[in-house]
């Protein structure tokens, strides 16, 4: 395979995750805090490396944060790819992969960014086009640059079911989009595997 190793972080169904591997993308490692997610139980099947960092485990996010970075960078991702994480990412992620992690979200930001209620609130706010973004993550939560948005219009009817499964599917087109995006920019540079970290 040719392209990143890729490190996804997922908390949920796991749907942007199926959609990698059915791509072809190389997943080196499943990153989650949830480890009965679907994210997990897709990682397990497919016989992908999977740490399981339960917040439980940890006195505090920044430990969690710290043994993530770590883990991840022993296993020699090349970019990490948040989708549908629902922890905030602290500095020891957003310095070890500055410039080389992604998040989707499911709103035209900056608008409805900052929570995982983005579809609810578009709802509820009555916009009539809402959509998906992928963006670089920093510290600053769901306002990293932009690198891919698609739209997607608001239907009469609509509840939130039928208008994640719209933006789901414009998702699944753009994060695949934003990678190639920026391992281009990164000119497809390799990170060598760390031998010496531990988790
Ligand atoms: C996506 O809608 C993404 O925008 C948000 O979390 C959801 C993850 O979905 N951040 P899935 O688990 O990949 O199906």
């Amino acid at each position: 395979m040719t392209g990143p190793r890729l490190g996804v972080l997922s908390s949920g169904k796991g749907s942007n995750l199926s959609n990698l591997l059915q791509r072809g993308y190389h997943i080196a490692a499943v990153a989650t805090n949830r480890p009965s997610c679907g994210a997990a139980a897709t990682a397990r099947q497919h016989l992908v490396p999977l740490g399981e960092f339960s917040q439980k485990r940890f006195g505090s996010s920044l430990a969690r944060d710290r043994t993530l970075a770590a883990w991840l960078e022993r296993i020699g991702v090349d970019m990490v790819v948040n989708a549908g994480y629902d922890r905030i990412l602290g500095e020891p992620m957003t310095s070890a992969f500055a410039g080389r992690m992604l998040n989707i979200h499911p709103s035209l930001l900056p608008s409805f960014g900052g929570g995982m209620d983005a579809v609810q609130r578009a709802l509820e706010h009555g916009v009539k086009i809402t959509g998906c973004t992928v963006h670089l993550v920093t510290e600053a939560v769901d306002a990293g640059p932009i690198l891919v948005q698609a739209a997607v219009p608001v239907l009469p009817g609509d509840d939130q079911d039928r208008l994640l499964a719209r933006i789901q599917a414009e998702e699944h087109r753009i994060l695949p989009e934003g990678i190639d995006l920026l391992w281009a920019r990164l000119g497809g540079a390799a990170q060598p595997a760390k031998e010496t970290t531990h988790a």
